[in-house]
């Protein structure tokens, strides 16, 4: 079958390269991911004839068929048309991207936000707007692929820090010139593992050795803080953070991303950062899907009520199969197998009973730590639960 896919017509070496990579083959051998839903009603989808409950979204809040983010996607698209066809730069800008800017920028407790078309771009351009040739980036080690993308393009120096680990970047900065300029990057939520980034502790150190923060919160928004507004205003340091990168396709129902900040700093992004200069705005219904969610997000707080009811209720059952959960604070919550077949079989059986969830394994996630990535949703229902604590305990049982 494999064969038939990718039939041998190698014309130079990168496309034997191509045709031969026994990754891809593995992955069609496999068949982990890449799966197409015919149909998806809240969190049921169905994929082949087979329905499954979805476990693995990050749709935290559960917003995206919200009657009200549909209505407005219906009524941009209509007003505005399918897209802008332009770079915000050039000829693309439009009034509900100025809206949607000066609505999330106040929502995040910053002067000021440029959006992207993708969560990605804006997480690179939240590095590569910023850190340059000369500057020494300090890395958590478990930072998204985005991220480290733009790490690289900014061609500034590199040093990593340990997972969420405060003393060590302490330790680092202690041998590092005092007047070399110095950004620090991380997350708020940590999407493999759950974690919550130590922003009190890692605020405090910057200011002892003057760095600017790059916060990527695309997990955060929805999630932490007062009516979503993500893990700095959780803990209430907005201020002490320079620089709030997200993604609008997570809890913001939608697709694209968001850099906020002070003033000068979007100003400079859009002066210099060629993800925003070089790249097509958002598309009026994508923009207008994410506005419709902010103003969800803060008129209706059932929303978060009811994901972190569902994330206690999950938690609790997990532990009672005494699956390890690599300390999952959030609502992403990994169950760590340990090797790459059990997170495989534990996968597996999890989708013959029908609850959907994604596998990550080395070098996607440290050695040892191979582990099936679950979500949880505002939206999953006591029904939803009673499949998924039939397929926990039937993929336990298991492996
Ligand atoms: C931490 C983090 N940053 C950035 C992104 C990219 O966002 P998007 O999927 O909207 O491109 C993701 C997506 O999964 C993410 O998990």
């Amino acid at each position: 079958m494999i064969r038939h896919l990718f039939p041998s017509k190698s014309r130079n070496p990168i496309a034997e390269r191509c045709e031969k990579d026994n990754f891809t083959k593995l992955r069609h051998k496999y068949a982990l991911y890449y799966q197409i839903a015919e149909r998806q009603d809240g969190t049921q989808i169905t994929i082949d004839g087979k329905d499954l409950v979805m476990l693995a979204s990050n749709e935290y809040l559960g917003l995206s068929q919200h009657p009200k983010v549909v209505e407005a996607g219906k009524n941009a698209l209509e007003k505005w048309g399918s897209g802008t066809m332009g770079a915000r730069s050039a000829n693309g800008g439009r009034e509900f991207h100025r809206e949607l800017e000066e609505e999330l920028a106040a929502f995040l407790g910053k002067e000021a936000c440029h959006v992207f078309s993708a969560g990605y771009l804006s997480c690179m351009a939240s590095i590569t707007g910023f850190a340059q040739r000369g500057d020494i980036i300090l890395a958590d080690k478990n930072l998204h692929s985005s991220l480290w993308d733009g790490i690289r393009l900014s061609m500034a120096d590199v040093e990593r820090f340990s997972h969420n680990n405060p003393e060590h970047l302490r330790k680092i900065l202690g041998e590092l010139d005092p007047d070399t300029p110095k950004l620090i990057s991380i997350e708020g939520i940590y999407s493999m593992e759950g974690h919550i980034g130590a922003l009190p502790e890692i605020t405090q150190i910057a200011k002892e050795h003057d760095c600017f923060i790059s916060l990527d919160d695309a997990h955060g928004i929805g999630v932490l803080g007062e009516q979503g507004r993500g893990t700095a205003s959780h803990f209430g340091l907005t201020d002490k953070i320079d620089i709030i990168a997200g993604s609008l396709s997570k809890s913001l129902a939608s697709t694209g991303g968001f850099v906020a900040g002070n003033a000068s700093l979007i100003e400079f992004l859009r002066t210099h950062c060629k993800q925003a200069i070089f790249s097509a705005a958002i598309s009026p219904s994508q923009a207008a899907c994410s506005r419709a969610a902010l103003k969800i997000m803060q008129e209706e707080p059932e929303w978060k009520q009811r994901l972190w009811d569902n994330t206690r209720r999950y938690k609790a059952l997990l532990e009672d199969l005494k699956l390890d959960t690599w300390e999952s604070e959030t609502p992403a919550i990994p169950i760590v197998l340990g090797t790459r077949e059990r997170a495989y079989y534990f996968w597996k059986h999890l989708w013959e009973k029908g609850v959907f969830s994604v596998i990550s394994t080395a070098p996607g996630v440290p050695p040892g730590k191979d582990l099936v990535r679950t979500a949880i949703s505002a939206r999953h229902t006591e029904e939803d639960f009673e499949k998924i604590e039939a397929a926990l305990r039937y993929a336990n049982s298991k492996v």
